[in-house]
């Protein structure tokens, strides 16, 4: 079981490596390493766990954070309208996007990184990827094309960054982190304060 400390940091250089594609059919570890992403955001609903494990919360988790270079990531969150998105990511493309931005006004977190970085992340708010999707019951893989908007999609932007060695922080305006470009607008309405 994956705990928070098996969670590379991003004192780590690995951390940036890219990630490959991962070959289809999955192969046994590919399915290993998806399921052990997924159990440990699940986990990160159960408060008995938390406690007992120290599990820190999260919306979204990918291989290259647990140090798999591959192409995977999972997301379990709850939208804006209470809609929960559980989605276990293979091979993401990002194919069209909002020229509209919108950001998170506390800033963006990350499993990977230890401490609070102050400043706004502005994301594409729409984005559209096709993406190969794993069914957490078939075990298997189908091909589909995903739209996201507002925290589903800044939490897919988020995720797909980590396949390219990109961190949250990379976006933020080092000499004004509270810049707020003007094509993008802050969401409002997360009440839930859990760690992404
Ligand atoms: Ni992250």
């Amino acid at each position: 079981m994956l705990l928070y400390q098996d969670i590379i940091k991003d004192d780590n250089p690995i951390l940036r490596n890219k990630s490959e594609d991962v070959t289809l059919p999955l192969s046994d570890e590919d399915i290993a390493t998806i399921e052990k992403i997924n159990e440990y955001l699940v986990n990160g609903y159960d408060k008995e766990k938390v406690e007992k494990f120290g599990i820190r919360p999260a919306y979204g988790l990918a291989a290259p954070q647990i140090g798999v270079f591959k192409k995977i990531f999972v997301i379990l969150a709850t939208d804006e309208t209470g809609k929960t998105h559980h989605y276990g990511v293979i091979n993401p493309k990002i194919i069209s996007h909002s020229e509209e931005k919108v950001y998170l006004p506390g800033g963006e977190g990350c499993l990977s990184v230890d401490r609070n970085v102050d400043g706004f992340v502005h994301r594409h708010k729409r984005v559209k990827a096709k993406v190969w999707l794993y069914d957490f019951i078939e075990k298997t893989v189908r091909e589909e094309i995903l739209k996201l908007e507002n925290l589903m999609a800044i939490i897919f932007q988020h995720e797909y960054d980590h396949l390219f060695g990109i961190l949250f922080y990379d976006h933020i305006d080092k000499n004004n982190p509270f810049f707020i470009q003007n094509n993008s607008t802050g969401l409002t309405f997360i009440t839930n304060d859990e760690e992404k």
